[in-house]
C-alpha cells in the first residue's frame, strides 16, 4: 500500500520544486550542468547491476530520455518488467539481460573469470558460483567491453559491492590503491573530499598515491585543486601517529608531485579558514586561497564528515567517485535518491568518454 502510495506523488514534479529550492538557496549546480553536457555529447552504454529496483528504473528512464547514456538493466527480467508496468515507465529502448536466462555468457564469463584468478585460489566452480551474483557477470561485461561502464551499490553495502570489481577488473594501470571522493556543493566553490569509502587506514605512501588519484579526479571537473591533508594538529603541533603519518605523506607527495599546490599536515578549520591561514601560519602555500580538496587521514574521519555535512550542512553531496579503477565502475551511497543515481551516471559517461580516449 505504501508502495502505490508513493507511486501516486509525481515525482517529476518535486524533482522541479527540489531543484527550483536548490536555486534559491544558492548551491552551485554548475559542475554537474558542465558534466550533464559533456556526457550527452558522446552517451556510453551503462550498465545497471540492480535494475531490478524502482529508484534505479526511474533514473535510467531519465538518462536514457536525456540522452546521457544508454542503460542496460541487468536483473531479475519478471520483475524489471513488473516495476515497469507498474510505474509506467518507458523503457522500451533498453537492453534487459536476466543473467539467469544466459546460460552460455555465463559460462563464458565463469571461464574468462577462472583464467584470471585461478591462481587467487579461484577454482572453476567457485567461478561459476560468483557469475550467479550480478556485481561480477556486470563486472565481466565491463571488462570485455560489453559496456562502458557500471553503475551498482543502490541496495548493498559498498564493501560488498567495491570487491567484485577489485577483483575482476582492478586498478588502472601505473595506480596502487582506488579511492572514493565526494563533491560537496555550497553557495561558494565546490569542495573535494577523499578518501571517503575505501581505504580504512592509509598508510603515509598510500596518502601520497590519494593525493594524486584526488588531484586529477579535481582537475576532472575542472577546477584546480588546492590540496590540504588534514589531521587534528596544525604542522607539527601535537605529537602522534596521525599528524607524523599526516605529514610524511605531504612530504613524500611533494616530491612526487612538484606542481601541485599542496601543504599539511592541518586541521580542517586552518585549511578551509584563509584569514586564521595569514594570521597564523602565513608561511604556508595555501594562506593565499585556502584549500578546496581535504585530503583526510583515515577513513573513518573522511566518511563521518562528509555525511555530517550531508545531513546537517545544507550541502549538496555528489558521489563517491571511485578513483584509480581499471574501467569506470562507480558504487553509489546505499539507498541514494534518483537524483544521486542521475548524477552519478552522468559522471560515469563522461570518465568512460575520457577512459575511451586514453586508451586509443
Ligand atoms: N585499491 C585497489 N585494490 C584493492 C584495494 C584498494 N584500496 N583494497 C583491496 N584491493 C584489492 C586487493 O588487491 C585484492 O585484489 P586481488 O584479489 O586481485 O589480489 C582484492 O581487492 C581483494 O583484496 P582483499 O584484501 O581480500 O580485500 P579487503 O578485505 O582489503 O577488502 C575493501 C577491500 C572491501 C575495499 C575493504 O578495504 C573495505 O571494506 N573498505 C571499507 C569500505 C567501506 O565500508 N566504506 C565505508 C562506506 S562507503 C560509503 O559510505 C558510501
Amino acid at each position: 500500500a505504501m508502495e502505490s502510495g508513493v507511486a501516486r506523488i509525481p515525482i517529476t514534479n518535486w524533482e522541479a520544486y527540489e531543484e527550483e529550492l536548490k536555486e534559491r538557496i544558492g548551491i552551485d549546480q554548475k559542475l554537474m550542468t558542465r558534466i550533464t553536457i559533456q556526457a550527452k555529447k558522446d552517451p556510453q552504454t551503462v550498465v545497471f547491476t540492480e535494475a531490478d529496483h524502482y529508484k534505479i528504473l526511474k533514473a535510467a528512464q531519465s538518462v536514457q530520455e536525456q540522452r546521457i547514456a544508454k542503460p542496460i538493466l541487468l536483473g531479475d527480467r519478471k520483475t524489471i518488467n513488473a516495476i515497469i508496468e507498474e510505474h509506467n515507465l518507458d523503457l522500451s529502448d533498453c537492453q534487459i539481460i536476466d543473467p539467469y536466462e544466459e546460460d552460455d555468457k555465463r559460462e563464458e564469463f565463469a571461464q574468462l573469470l577462472y583464467k584470471q584468478r585461478q591462481r587467487k585460489g579461484l577454482t572453476l566452480s567457485d567461478s561459476r558460483r560468483l557469475l550467479r551474483d550480478r556485481n561480477y557477470f556486470g563486472s565481466m561485461m565491463l571488462q570485455t567491453g560489453e559496456a562502458d561502464a557500471l553503475i551498482s551499490g543502490l541496495t548493498r553495502d559498498y564493501s560488498k559491492t567495491i570487491l567484485p570489481a577489485l577483483q575482476v577488473i582492478g586498478v588502472e594501470k601505473g595506480i596502487n590503491k582506488v579511492a572514493g571522493m565526494y563533491i560537496i556543493l555550497n553557495k561558494k566553490e565546490p569542495y573535494f573530499f577523499a578518501d571517503t569509502t575505501v581505504n580504512v587506514n592509509p598508510t603515509a605512501d598510500e596518502l601520497v598515491d590519494i593525493i594524486g588519484l584526488t588531484a586529477r579526479a579535481v582537475r576532472f571537473f575542472d577546477t584546480e585543486p588546492r590540496i590540504a591533508m588534514l589531521s587534528y594538529s596544525n604542522f607539527g603541533s601535537v605529537q602522534g601517529d596521525i599528524p607524523s603519518k599526516a605529514a610524511e605523506a605531504v612530504r613524500k607527495a611533494k616530491q612526487r608531485y612538484p606542481e601541485l599546490l599542496l601543504d599539511g599536515e592541518m586541521q580542517a578549520n586552518t585549511a578551509l579558514n584563509r584569514d586564521l591561514l595569514r594570521e597564523v601560519y602565513p608561511f604556508s602555500e595555501l594562506a593565499d586561497k585556502g584549500a578546496n580538496t581535504l585530503i583526510f587521514p583515515t577513513l573513518t574521519s573522511g566518511n563521518i564528515a562528509y555525511k555530517v555535512l550531508q545531513e546537517i550542512g545544507g550541502a549538496e553531496v555528489i558521489g563517491p567517485v571511485l578513483m584509480g579503477m581499471g574501467k569506470p565502475v562507480h558504487i553509489l551511497q546505499l539507498g541514494s535518491s534518483i537524483r544521486e543515481i542521475i548524477n552519478m551516471v552522468s559522471i560515469a559517461v563522461v570518465d568512460a568518454q575520457n577512459h575511451y580516449k586514453r586508451t586509443l
